[in-house]
């Protein structure tokens, strides 16, 4: 059986398309998470993707994650600069963690420069559109074949 991969995207990234396309482009979520899919299954994992606009349900679908999947890849959108109990459930979870975003927050309004996820993840990718989904699935995969052989 393949590890699991699991994509999270928190609020308003379902818009994503009609929303802000000078920021974020004019791909949609489905796009990203086709091409971060087609990543995963070149590396040999089995992604799975979860988007919601409410902090409670991303937390309870890390929980889930526990013990079943290796890796999460997430971008919490806003969330990404507020959300503790999202940090906390991630503190919780044992397998790599990579943060992904599309803009580049750190060259944007300054309430965008703190990340609360950062400290949980294992590393971030920000500023590079699509192709971050696509490099943050490498990553994944480069750290679980260290990972695995380091054990
Ligand atoms: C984002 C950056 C966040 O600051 C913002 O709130 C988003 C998207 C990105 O992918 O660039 O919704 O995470």
């Amino acid at each position: 059986m393949s590890p699991a991969l699991l994509l999270l995207s928190g609020p308003n990234l379902n818009l994503l398309g009609e929303r802000q396309p000078l920021v974020y482009g004019t791909d949609t979520l489905d796009d990203h998470v086709a091409r971060a899919r087609a990543a995963a299954e070149a590396r040999g994992l089995d992604l799975e993707h979860f988007q919601s606009n409410h902090e409670g349900a991303l937390v309870e679908t890390v929980h889930s994650a526990r013990g079943r999947c290796a890796a999460i890849v997430v971008n919490a959108a806003a969330l990404t600069h507020y959300g503790w109990s999202l940090h906390d459930a991630l503190a919780a979870f044992d397998g790599v963690v990579i943060e992904v975003h599309l803009s580049n927050p750190s060259a944007r309004e300054p309430w965008r420069h703190t990340s609360v996820l950062a400290p949980v993840a294992d590393g971030t990718i920000s500023g590079l559109g699509g192709l971050g989904y696509e490099l943050a699935v490498e990553a994944v995969a480069r750290l679980l074949d260290e990972r695995s052989t380091a054990h």
